[in-house]
């Protein structure tokens, strides 16, 4: 977590460190801060809280030309003034902004104490900056920052500013993303290169190990034996114009109605689809029709909403590649000594493709000889690079900390993935062009289901003060109740619970009260109708019940206070229209409560630490 950026050129840095700084907010917005580097000095502002507090207390304008800044998510030191970076060294000759975790920080710190080193924060960071400085005394910059690296284990990226060398910034990584911008006579340093994207599209993705040396007009890359690394720059992909709200309140809200387009993009806009064949194409998955065959397990990986999303992946591939597949939380297979086969095809999901359990989980399969792809939407992502090959999710920038669009276009994603294994096995022709016409009209189907809007802002208003709330679903409904309760809690602050149908009885309806509403998720199938028993166990013991459902059934108006009906589809797609109400209606609550919900408390976008 945490954001990175740095910029030295001939314009102002204030105003572009701080723009910098609102585009990286999504990875932690604890406290933020900025160093500016004029001749000689190094000044700096920072606050606990969001920007706007900072801005609060940042000068009109600066003739600074560099700088670095920085925003917080929270690891060591408590949320605070002065544990907000960037940190200075006890001289003021350095300032560092740092994203990542140190390991040894306490003893290092400890040694410089005993030197008579004055510590001002409780943070593992500043004790880069302590270390930089020291080595200064008797080194140049560069040598500096690489004599302190060598010090430390960990994992980080950091910015570094000299107060006499103020035309330099100097970056490095050891696990947390770290890219260069090179502009006509300027550079800037950022976490992730959207920070940058609208001054130059010239970026070079730093690897672990990478010190990056920037100046106006010259950049370099050397390693820890202060080596010169050939790098090349890329060009970054167009940006989209999906950088403000437009005409919604909130990022949330925008990106929930934003998923007919996502997800059409996520077929490709129908180039995904052979229609005659019933199957999908999919380029980057770099796979032979052989290669395919030769599968005999998928298993997903993934955290949070994407691994909600791999579970139903996972049901969607049994459903129609019958061949085992599951998603495992990757922070517990990472540490698990997972048995690696090498007949599996794993397959990592990510958003932003930079969270750090995924990533680990991955190097771990890796290192055990498995065969890894990814489903990811951030383009260029450590992830992407990580896998080589996989299926980008094309559901464009997401801002808001709560995951929507990113969710349905990874289940799409997934869909296609399993509907490519399926028709190279078992799944008949007849079966794959109704999955693709079924996926072709899932676009409009998301857009009827938004519809639902005001109606869901009814039952928030009804049920927005309730002390908890109880999703359930059956089958590939399930992960959808998972998701359903994530999403509410997420960005309400508002308890709430999803299970199996199957596991009611098992303890949940103890919850069951007239104050905790249950949404229950039902889909035309084999399911339907051990679901709308459960309806009537809740009301049974009067708690509320909203059906969530694709099937109009006239029973349903007995055993439901209120019937959600989106349209109606294959069973396994219905998660996709059916978590249309419910993040909905997480999003109603929050703002019924007044919360903020883009940017919920102590979350962040992406969680880049493990
Ligand atoms: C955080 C975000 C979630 C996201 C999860 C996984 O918890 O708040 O919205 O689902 O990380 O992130 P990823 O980028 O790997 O999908």
């Amino acid at each position: 977590m945490c954001g990175i950026i740095g910029y030295t050129g001939p314009r102002k840095a204030l105003p572009l460190l701080l723009q910098g700084l609102h585009l990286l907010e999504y990875r932690g917005y604890d406290s933020a801060g900025i160093a500016l580097a004029t001749e000689g000095s190094l000044r700096v502002f920072k606050k606990e809280g969001k920007l706007e507090n900072l801005e609060a207390v940042l000068p009109a304008s600066s003739a600074a030309k560099s700088g670095i800044g920085h925003t917080r998510w929270a690891t060591h030191g408590v949320v605070s003034d002065k544990n907000a970076h960037p940190h200075l060294g006890s001289k003021g000759r350095v300032a560092v902004a740092h994203n990542g975790i140190l390991d040894n920080w306490a003893e290092i710190r400890k040694e410089l104490e005993s030197e008579g080193v004055e510590f001002t924060s409780e943070t593992d960071s500043e004790v880069i900056a302590q270390l930089v400085e020291r080595e200064l005394e008797t080194r140049k910059p560069t040598e500096a920052v690489i004599a302190a690296l060598k010090r430390i284990s960990g994992t980080y990226g950091i910015a570094v500013a000299f107060a006499d060398k103020p035309g330099l910034i100097i970056g490095a990584r050891n696990g947390s993303p770290l890219a260069i911008g090179i502009g006509d006579g300027e550079a800037f340093l950022a976490s992730d290169p959207s920070a940058f994207a609208s001054h130059t599209r010239k970026a070079v993705f730093l690897q672990d190990g990478d010190i990056a040396v920037l100046q106006a007009k010259s950049w370099e890359i050397r390693n820890l034996r202060g080596e010169l690394s050939d790098r090349e720059a890329e060009t970054l992909p167009a940006r989209t114009a999906e950088g403000d709200k437009g005409i919604h309140p909130d990022f949330f809200l925008k990106e929930t109605f934003e998923q007919p387009q996502a997800v059409a993009r996520a077929l490709g806009n129908g180039g995904r689809l052979v229609k005659d064949l019933g199957t999908a194409k999919l380029g980057g998955l770099d796979m032979s029709p052989r290669d395919i065959q030769g599968i005999r397990e998928i298993v997903f990986v993934a955290m949070g909403t994407a691994l909600h999303a791999a579970l139903i992946g996972a049901r969607i591939v049994e459903a129609w590649a019958r061949i085992p597949s599951r998603a495992e939380d990757a922070s517990e297979l990472r540490s698990a000594n997972p048995i690696v086969n090498k007949d599996t095809l794993y397959v990592a999901v990510s958003q932003s493709g930079e969270t750090a359990d995924t990533l680990a989980a991955v190097r771990e399969i890796q290192m055990k000889g498995g065969r890894t792809i990814g489903i990811v939407n951030g383009v260029g992502s450590t992830l992407a690079r990580l896998c080589g090959s996989g299926i980008y999710v094309h559901a464009g920038p997401e801002h808001s900390v709560a995951a929507t669009k990113s969710w349905s276009a990874q289940i799409v994603c997934s869909a296609l993935l399993a509907l490519a294994v399926g028709r190279s096995r078992y799944l008949s022709l007849g079966d794959g062009r109704r999955v693709v016409e079924e996926l072709e009209a899932l676009p409009g189907k998301i857009e009827q289901a938004l519809a639902l809007k005001s109606r869901v802002d009814d039952l928030a208003r009804r049920w927005s003060r309730s002390t908890s709330t109880l999703f359930l679903g059956r089958g590939v409904l399930y992960p959808a109740a998972l998701e359903g309760a994530l999403k509410l809690k997420e960005i309400s602050y508002v308890h709430a619970e999803g299970f199996a149908g199957g596991a009611l009885k098992h303890g949940p309806l103890a919850l069951v009260s007239p104050e905790v509403p249950t949404f229950a998720l039902l889909a035309d199938g084999e399911t339907f109708d051990r679901t709308l028993s459960n309806m009537s166990e809740v009301r049974a013991r009067k708690g509320p019940v909203v059906a969530v459902t694709n099937r109009d059934d006239p029973r349903l108006a007995d055993a439901a206070d209120e019937v959600l009906v989106v349209p109606p589809s294959l069973e396994v797609l219905a998660p996709v229209l059916e978590s249309i109400p419910l993040q909905l209606y997480a999003r109603a609550v929050a703002s019924e409560l007044g919360r903020d919900v883009d940017r919920p408390r102590n979350l962040a976008k992406s969680v880049t630490t493990e």
